[in-house]
C-alpha cells in the first residue's frame, strides 16, 4: 500500500513502513524505514536543525544543511559532502546540479522495464518527479512495493530534455540514508570454489564498498549486503538487506557520517562507466531490492525467499518440482563418446534420476578447453547420431534429456573466430588476455547477439532437450567494442546485450528449464534469476564445503536456486574424503544432482543412492521450496540446516558435524517453524555408513573375524554397509523448539544400531512430522 498526506509518502508492507516526505526546499527527507507505524502526524520524526550546522554549508538561504539529513537521493555540489549516488557532467559542463520535487504518480501494479528484469506479480508503484533547478533534466525516483514479502524495489531514471549531451559517470538505483549507528555489515564473498562465504563485520567511520568489476556479478563479492544491529542474530534484532537485480559490475557503498547517519548506495558500478545522454534519451538503472526485518536474519532471508521464488522467478516455474539429474561432467570431462554416456546414463536411470545432462565437449573440436566455442556443429567422432539421437536414446531409458552451452566465448581456435575474428572482445592494436583458453563475444554487438539466438534456437528445435546449463568461464578483459558510442558503456551495454539473448531464448522455449553457471557461482545474482529460476551454486560439491556455500547464499537466495550435486570421494577440487550420506545430506538442501562416476560404485553405494533418491522424492517439495533456517554456531564444529513447510506440519534438520572429538558431549537438537501445539513423529532419516570407517574395530563389531585392509573386507563392502543412528520420538512441537537431546555419538567403546557414527564430515537428517501432514501429496 502507498499512501500520501501533505507530500508526506508512507510505503507499507505486512510488517514495514517506508515514509519519507518533501521537505520546503523540495529535496525529500527520509524518515523511517523500519517496524510498521500507523498514519499518524510525523513530526515527531522529522530531522531538527535548530542549533547551526556548525562548520556545514548551508543549502542557499534555506538555514538548512544537506549534509546533515537523512534523504532519499543526493546531488553533487550543494552541501551534501557524503558519498553520492549520482555524479553526471550537465550541459554546462559542471558536475553540479539539484533535482527537487516535481510531482508524483502512485499506480497499480508494477513499471517493467525495457531493457532490464525487473520484478513482476503484484504490487504497488509510486514514481518521484525531480526536476534539476537550472536545466530541463528530469529524474523519476521509483518504488514499488511487494507487501506480501515486505520487499521495495528502488531504482532510478535520467531523462535528459535540455538540448545538449549530458555525461553520466554514476547512478545508482538506491541512496538510503539511516538514522542508526552501532551496525553490523554482512557480505558474501570469495572465488571460485569458494564463492559466498559469508562475512560479519563491524561498521566503524569511514566507507565500506561491496563492489564487483569483472564485468559479472563475481564470485568475489556477491551483490547482496546485509546491516544488522549488532545484537543481531538469526533469530532476534533488526536488519536491512539490500540486493540488486543485476548480472554485471555491481556497487554498494556504505558510510557512515560523523554524525552518525548511515548512507548505502547501490546500482550499477562506475568502474570504467561513461554513459553520454544525448537530447531526448534517457537511462534507466536496475532495481535494487531492500527488505528489512525486526526478527532477525532468518525472517530477513525469508523475505528475500519469498520475494524470488514469487516476484523473481518466472511466473511458470513457480513451485514447480526441479527434476533430480545425473551430469557427466566429473565423469568424464571431455573424455565421452555415445558408448559412455549411454552406460552412465543407463545406471542413472535404475537409480531413479530424471534427467540427464551432457556437459562440455559436444561440440566443434572441443576435447579440451583449448578450442570449439563459438561452435555448434555436434562433434560426429563422439556422437555420430548427432544431439537429437542422444537425447531419444536418453529419453527412451524414461529420462529426459539436458545439454550444456557456453553460448557468450570464443576460442581462437574455431571456426567462429576463424570466420569472424571482430565477434572477440579486444582492444584493436593489443594481444587481448585470455581466461580458461578462451575470449569473450561482444555481445554489445546485435549481430553477436543474433548469431548466439540462432544457433542456440537451432539446437534447441532440433532435439528433445527439455534443460540448458548456460555456462560463462571468465572475467572479462580487452574491454572495448566498436559498437558503442563510448568505451564506458561497453560493461552495461554488454549485460543489457546478455538479457536482451536471454529473454529471445527463454521466451521462446518457455518449457525449457534454464540453469545459469558461471565457472560454479561467478554471477549467482536477481539478474539471472529473472531468466533462469536455478543457478549452478558451485563448482566445489565437497559437502564440508558446500555447508557455508550454501548458507551464504541463503542470506538472498531460496534452495529452489541453487543446484547442488552428489560427488565423488576424495572429492576432486579439496581430495577431502567424506561419507556419501553427507554428501547426499547436504545437496538434499538444493537441487539435487548426481555428478560422479556411477560405475566405480560398489552395489551398496547404488542402493544408497537410490535410496536417497527415493527419500528426496517424497520431501522434495519441502526441501525446494520449504521455509528455509539457518542456526547461531554455538561451536564451529557444528552446522544445522532446517527446511519446514510454512503450516509447520513437516520439517527437515541436517546435523553435520565438522571433526570428531573424542569423548563428545551431548548433541540437543532445536527445531524451528513447528507448532508447539501440535504432535510430531520425528525419526531419523534411514542411513547406512561404510564399514571401512570402522578400520581395526571391525574385528570386534562383525560377526565374523575379517582383517583391515585385506580381500574378504574388501569384498565385504560391496554387500554390506552398517546402519547406524537408528532414533524416534512422539513429541509436541513446544519440545522439540526446546531442544531435542538426541542419542550419544560413538565414544570409542560401543556400538549398536542407535549409535550415531558420526565420525568426521559425518552428519544425520531428522524428519518431524505432525499426524495427518501431507508429504508428496499423501497425508500421514
Ligand atoms: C565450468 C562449470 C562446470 C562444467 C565446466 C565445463 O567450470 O562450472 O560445471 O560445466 O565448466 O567446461
Amino acid at each position: 500500500m502507498i499512501s500520501e498526506v501533505n507530500k508526506v509518502f508512507m510505503l507499507s508492507t505486512k510488517e514495514t513502513s517506508y515514509i519519507f516526505r518533501v521537505l520546503p526546499s523540495g529535496h525529500l527527507e527520509n524518515l523511517h524505514y523500519g517496524n510498521r507505524l500507523k498514519e499518524q502526524d510525523f513530526r515527531g520524526i522529522h530531522m531538527k536543525q535548530n542549533a547551526g550546522a556548525g562548520s556545514s554549508v548551508l543549502y542557499m538561504e534555506e538555514a538548512m544543511s544537506l549534509d546533515l539529513l537523512p534523504l532519499e537521493y543526493s546531488f553533487n555540489g550543494k552541501g551534501d559532502y557524503r558519498v553520492m549516488p549520482l555524479e553526471m557532467e550537465m550541459p554546462d559542463g559542471s558536475f553540479v546540479c539539484d533535482f527537487v520535487y516535481a510531482g508524483h504518480e502512485i499506480m497499480e501494479g508494477t513499471m517493467p522495464m525495457n531493457e532490464l528484469p525487473d520484478a513482476h506479480g503484484d504490487g504497488v508503484t509510486i514514481v518521484v518527479e525531480l526536476r534539476d533547478k537550472l536545466f530541463p533534466i528530469t529524474m523519476k525516483l521509483s518504488y514499488t512495493v511487494f507487501s506480501d514479502c515486505d520487499v521495495i524495489t528502488r531504482r532510478t531514471e535520467i531523462i535528459n530534455h535540455s538540448k545538449e549531451t549530458v555525461r553520466l559517470r554514476k547512478i545508482m538505483s538506491l541512496c538510503l540514508d539511516l538514522l542508526s549507528d552501532g551496525f553490523d555489515v554482512m557480505t558474501l564473498d570469495g572465488g571460485w570454489i569458494k564463492e559466498a562465504h559469508a562475512h560479519r563485520r563491524e561498521l566503524s567511520q569511514g566507507m565500506l564498498i561491496n563492489d564487483s568489476t569483472t564485468g559479472a556479478s563475481s564470485n568475489r563479492h556477491n551483490p547482496g549486503v546485509i546491516l544488522m544491529k549488532k545484537e543481531t542474530t538469526e533469530d532476534h534484532g533488526r536488519c536491512y538487506g539490500f540486493n540488486l537485480m543485476y548480472s554485471g559490475n555491481h556497487h554498494t557503498a556504505i558510510e557512515v557520517s560523523n554524525h552518525g547517519i548511515v548512507r548505502v548506495i547501490q546500482g550499477v558500478s562506475q568502474h570504467n562507466f561513461h554513459w553520454p545522454l544525448a537530447s531526448g534519451e534517457s537511462f534507466e538503472t536496475p532495481s535494487a531490492v531492500l527488505t528489512t526485518s525486526g526478527k532477525g536474519l532468518n525472517d530477513l532471508s525469508h523475505h528475500f525467499h519469498d520475494f524470488v521464488n514469487h516476484h523473481v522467478i518466472s511466473e511458470r516455474w513457480q513451485k514447480k518440482p526441479r527434476p533430480i539429474l545425473m551430469n557427466n561432467w566429473e565423469a568424464t570431462f571431455f573424455d565421452f563418446n555415445e558408448r559412455k554416456i549411454m552406460s552412465l546414463a543407463k545406471e542413472a536411470s535404475k537409480l531413479g534420476v530424471e534427467l540427464f545432462v551432457l556437459d562440455d565437449g559436444w561440440f566443434g573440436k572441443r576435447n579440451n578447453d583449448h578450442a570449439g566455442l563459438g561452435d555448434y556443429e555436434v562433434n560426429r567422432s563422439k556422437l555420430p547420431g548427432g544431439i537429437s539421437n542422444l537425447a531419444r536414446k536418453i529419453k527412451a531409458l524414461g529420462m529426459s534429456f539436458g545439454l550444456w552451452f557456453e553460448p557468450e566465448m570464443i576460442n581462437e581456435d574455431s571456426e567462429l573466430f576463424r570466420k569472424h575474428p571482430e565477434y572477440a572482445m579486444k582492444v584493436p592494436g593489443r594481444k587481448p588476455s585470455k581466461g580458461r583458453n578462451q575470449l569473450v563475444l561482444d555481445l554489445c554487438k546485435v549481430e553477436v547477439q543474433d548469431y548466439i539466438i540462432e544457433n542456440v534456437e537451432k539446437i534447441l528445435r532440433d532435439a528433445p532437450i527439455s534443460y540448458v546449463k548456460w555456462d560463462m568461464n571468465r572475467h572479462m578483459s580487452d574491454m572495448f567494442s566498436d559498437a558503442v558510442e563510448h568505451q564506458g558503456m561497453v560493461f552495461h551495454s554488454y549485460i543489457k546485450g546478455l538479457y536482451r539473448v536471454l529473454r529471445k531464448i527463454t521466451d521462446d522455449f518457455p518449457d525449457v528449464l534454464f540453469e545459469s553457471c558461471s565457472s560454479g557461482g561467478n554471477r549467482f545474482d536477481l539478474g539471472m534469476l529473472s531468466y533462469m529460476p536455478q543457478i549452478w551454486a558451485s563448482d566445489n560439491t565437497d559437502p564440508v564445503e558446500r555447508l557455508k556455500i550454501q548458507e551464504g547464499l541463503s542470506y538472498f537466495y531460496p534452495s529452489s536456486t541453487m543446484g547442488a550435486h552428489v560427488s565423488q570421494s576424495p572429492h576432486q577440487q579439496t581430495l577431502r574424503r567424506t561419507p556419501l550420506e553427507t554428501r547426499f545430506n547436504v545437496a538434499a538442501f538444493g537441487l539435487l544432482g548426481y555428478e560422479l562416476d556411477l560405475s566405480n560404485l560398489n552395489l551398496k553405494e547404488k542402493e544408497e543412492i537410490r535410496n536417497q533418491i527415493i527419500w528426496y522424492k517424497k520431501y522434495r517439495s519441502l526441501m525446494q521450496f520449504g521455509r528455509f533456517y539457518r542456526f547461531i554456531k554455538e561451536k564451529e564444529n557444528r552446522v544445522n540446516f532446517q527446511v519446514a513447510e510454512e503450516d509447520g506440519s513437516i520439517a527437515v534438520l541436517g546435523n553435520f558435524q565438522i571433526l570428531q572429538k573424542s569423548s563428545p558431549g551431548f548433541d540437543v537438537l532445536h527445531f524451528k517453524g513447528l507448532n508447539p501445539d501440535e504432535r510430531y513423529h520425528v525419526e531419523t532419516v534411514k542411513a547406512t555408513m561404510d564399514i571401512e570407517a570402522f578400520g581395526e574395530l571391525l574385528k570386534h563389531v562383525t560377526p565374523v573375524k575379517l582383517k583391515p585392509g585385506g580381500l574378504i573386507l574388501r569384498n565385504a563392502r560391496k554387500f554390506y554397509r552398517l546402519p547406524h543412528n537408528v532414533e524416534s520420538y512422539d513429541c509436541y512441537g513446544d519440545l522439540l523448539a526446546s531442544g531435542l537431546r538426541v542419542n550419544q555419538q560413538f565414544m570409542g567403546t560401543g556400538y549398536s544400531k542407535e549409535t550415531r557414527m558420526l565420525g568426521d564430515f559425518g552428519s544425520q537428517l531428522m524428519s518431524a512430522e505432525m499426524k495427518g501432514a501431507i508429504v508428496n501429496g499423501e497425508k500421514q
